[in-house]
């Protein structure tokens, strides 16, 4: 890529840069905007997280910036970490002083010492992000690029600037953030960086889950996240952070009959995904779809390889993966459960004949979840057999017509019974138990299957004649 003075100049006009350099200048600090706002600039990605470094104090930098710039702008400063940030508008503002770094072996504290602006960018992760514009009056918007970063940029690769040992051991987070930039940018990992991640994979077990998830989360939002999970596998990190991924892996044949590798359709599927759907939750539940299946499997002589309940064993599985990786445990968990344990629910509607009762029950059980719910079901269709795949999504045209046609006469989404338990206890001086219990399901039953409207009236005479039956009294009778 060639430098073009005049686009890095228009990049960085505006009312902070202006201020940056003003202040540089008045307290003589070599200041430079640095790192991933460098090579945005260059991917032409809209940044708001600027990120500055002079040789110096930044915290002073940051205070003197943050006055000039007035009553807008919010200063916040950790003296601990020698940074400070200073938020203006919708722009974040972070200011460090330049530093030469090392890390101890066996923890993330890093011993700090003040350094050379050549310092500070050969500490860090790759070339494309060890890249520095300069702010100063004098010089202003000059690149000093020492390890060709741009060639980089312009070739699509992800290059550590050191020995790849030497800066994958300073933060073993850089291995995770080299196969997000690859699946974010679609960029590829040189050999070298490459068999670094491989040799020191397992040096991850030293990063907080936290940091590990917010990289999965920004592989999995990436246009395509296969690329992401296939460099997860092949390095070897997949196995220490998602094993239950690998065991979807491979092909098992037996009497010459073998089944699909569950693991590249899965992948599939989230990709199929990616190109409908940006909803972060429902691409955590298509990677995690078919992760029952392994244990699921069996081959039997007359039908070949199958894997029943796969999608409630799978379902199970879940609490535990979320605990392990600090996953949220709220609402997220509840969310992809529910999407995992349903998701062969409308492919067997699709594949026998579609009744309005067990449309009803699907709309019943996935409530609000049916939209998501059927676009996973339509991504989970990766059969090579272009006919089959037409066939599929035929009917699922149809199971989504039904659904609209029922929900719109039944309202079955959101669905409650129009007598409750508590009514029923009432009516019929009953205590809480089973007998309210089997009288409410028979209601639901009811309804769900068609043989009365989703109307008091209804309920009230359907109740009426099933207490008759029983033999239970009505006390206002
Ligand atoms: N950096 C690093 N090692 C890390 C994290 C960050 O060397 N483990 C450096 C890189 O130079 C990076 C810069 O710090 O460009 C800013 O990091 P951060 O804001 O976390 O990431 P970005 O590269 O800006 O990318 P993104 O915003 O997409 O996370």
């Amino acid at each position: 890529m060639k430098t073009d003075t005049l686009f890095i100049l228009d990049k960085l006009q505006g009312k902070i840069f202006e201020v940056i350099t003003e202040e540089a200048d008045r307290l003589q600090l070599d200041t430079y905007v640095i790192g991933g706002y460098v090579r945005d600039i260059f991917l032409r990605r809209p940044s708001k997280d600027i990120d500055v470094v002079c040789v110096g104090s930044g915290i002073q930098l940051a205070g003197a910036v943050a006055g000039n710039l007035g009553k807008k702008a919010h200063l916040s400063v950790f003296k601990n970490f020698g940074t400070a940030q200073v938020k203006y508008k919708d722009v974040e503002i972070e200011f460090v002083g330049a530093r030469k770094e090392s890390y101890n072996r066996n923890s993330r504290k890093p011993i700090v010492e003040d350094g050379t602006l050549d310092d500070d960018l050969n500490r860090r992760d790759f070339t494309i992000n060890a890249m520095a514009i300069r702010l100063n009056k004098e010089g202003f918007g000059e690149l000093i690029d020492p390890f060709n970063g741009l060639d980089d940029l312009d070739d699509l690769l992800i290059r550590t600037p050191l020995n790849p040992d030497i800066t994958f051991s300073d933060d073993p987070l850089r291995m995770l953030r080299a196969i997000r930039f690859a699946s974010q940018l679609g960029f590829f990992i040189v050999p070298k960086t490459f068999e670094a991640i491989e040799r020191n994979k397992t040096r991850i077990e030293i990063i907080s889950k936290e940091r590990i998830v917010d990289e999965l989360n920004k592989i999995i939002l990436s246009p395509c996240p296969s690329v992401g999970f296939e460099l997860l596998e092949q390095t070897g990190l997949l196995e220490i952070i998602l094993p239950e991924l690998v065991a979807l892996k491979g092909i098992e044949t037996k009497e010459g009959v073998g089944h699909k590798d569950n693991f590249s359709h899965t992948l599939k599927v989230l990709d199929n995904l990616a190109r409908t759907s940006d909803n972060l939750w429902l691409r955590w539940a298509a990677l995690f779809h078919d992760i029952g299946k392994p244990r699921s499997k069996r081959f039997d002589p007359k039908t070949g390889w199958t894997f029943h309940s796969h999608e409630f064993i799978g379902m199970k599985m879940l609490k535990d993966i979320f605990q392990r990786l600090k996953l949220p445990l709220n609402d997220k968990l509840k969310y992809v459960e529910k999407l995992v344990s349903l998701h062969m629910r409308p492919i067997i509607l699709a594949d026998e004949e579609v009744t309005d009762s067990a449309i009803r029950r699907l709309l019943f059980e996935t409530g609000e979840e049916i939209d998501d719910l059927m676009q996973l079901c339509e991504a989970d269709i990766t059969s090579k057999n272009p006919e089959k795949v037409r066939q599929f999504l035929r009917n699922f045209k149809l199971v989504r017509s039904k659904l609209k046609e029922i929900e719109e006469k039944d309202r079955i989404r959101n669905f409650q019974p129009p007598i409750d338990g508590l009514e029923i206890m009432e009516m019929f001086n009953l205590p809480p138990g089973r007998e309210v219990g089997e009288l409410k399901s028979a209601i639901k039953d009811a309804i769900l299957d068609g043989e009365i409207p989703n109307e008091y009236d209804a309920v009230y005479a359907f109740l009426m004649k099933l207490a008759e039956e029983k033999g239970l009294k009505h006390p206002s009778h």
